[in-house]
């Protein structure tokens, strides 16, 4: 995205440029607009703050794009911020152009800042995804990121936050520094492995995407099989948000409590993404290598065919 240094934050990962930017924009009583499956750091910070996470919907029945109508529908005057993940976490998934636009399009008209999650954006399996603001400076986008995803280092905390040019940003920029210097300094020694990762030699994502277009594809295919579940195929990350069809009065954490006590296999309820907990979706982590993973998803079919019975 065009920015000038001056308008970019290093910060320990993505992590503390979201909770300087909520910090900054929201107060007790205002709103943000996050997804729904959301990603638990948003919610966990709007609590602190005493904002009101306001949930959008994400719809599984179109790979899992933000229905944005429902976006447009949530804005009041209290709407502090839009928070967009793509590519997400916990869905896998990697938006439309059409969608993108159209979400760009409702920050600049309505003046919300759009706080874009791009920790995965290298990691989408067709190849990097472009920024959101890229092609739009006009509008109000703030980017995170990190080289914890596409860098393999969430260890290093190194993170950065980049405020687009847009005017309307220049008092969150200064709120977000006010508050970053309480830090007193950056992670000032991640600045060199930042510069050397982000203009170095960066051929291990060509492997890196590879090898995880292999595990969703082997994950997408020994799930669709199990008698019970269906799974969207995602198209980046790490992720996969399936769903199993619960026995009544059952709930996902039922089902993934008891997955873990039978099998060993742990994976998260999809309601700890804030989806109904009647819904049966959980969330699985595929970074395990491939013959791992088919003694795993053996596991998985077993028990669902007893639990399901
Ligand atoms: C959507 C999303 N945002 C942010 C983060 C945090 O990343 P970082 O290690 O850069 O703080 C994660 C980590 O899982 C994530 O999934």
């Amino acid at each position: 995205m065009p920015v000038s240094p001056d308008r970019v934050v290093i910060t320990s990962g993505t992590s503390e440029g979201i909770e300087l930017a909520l910090t900054a924009l929201a107060e007790a009583g205002d709103e943000v607009l996050v997804p729904v499956p959301t990603y638990p750091l948003y919610t966990a910070v709007l609590a602190k703050i005493g904002a009101k996470a306001v949930f959008y919907r994400t719809n599984p029945d179109r790979g899992w794009q933000p229905d944005v109508d429902h976006v447009r529908a949530l804005i009041t005057p209290r709407t502090r911020a839009l928070v967009v993940i793509d590519p997400n976490n916990p869905s896998g998934a990697t938006y439309t152009p059409e969608v993108r636009t159209a979400l760009v399009d409702l920050a600049d008209r309505h003046s919300i800042p759009l706080l874009a999650d791009e920790v995965y954006a290298d990691l989408a399996f067709d190849g990097p995804v472009r920024a959101l603001s890229a092609d739009r400076p006009d509008a109000p986008v703030i980017s995170f990121s990190s080289l914890s995803k596409a860098y393999l280092a969430p260890g290093w905390r190194a993170g950065w936050m980049a405020v687009g040019q847009d005017p309307r940003l220049d008092e969150v920029l200064a709120a977000v520094k006010k508050l970053a210097d309480g830090r007193l300094c950056a992670t000032g020694p991640m600045e060199y492995a930042i510069v050397a990762a982000l203009t170095g030699d960066r051929s291990h994502q060509d492997s890196f995407r590879a090898a995880l277009r292999e595990r969703a594809e082997v994950t997408v295919q020994r799930l669709n099989a199990i008698e019970g579940i269906t799974v969207v195929p995602p198209t980046a990350a790490f992720y996969v948000m399936p769903k199993v069809a619960l026995p009544p009065g059952k709930t996902d954490a039922d089902f993934v409590l008891a997955l873990l006590r039978a099998t060993g296999v742990l994976c998260v309820h999809g309601s700890g993404f804030n989806t109904r907990p009647e819904d049966g979706f959980f969330r699985i982590v595929f970074l395990a290598d491939p013959a791992e993973l088919a003694t795993i998803y053996d596991d998985l079919a077993e028990f669902t065919r007893e639990y399901l019975k």
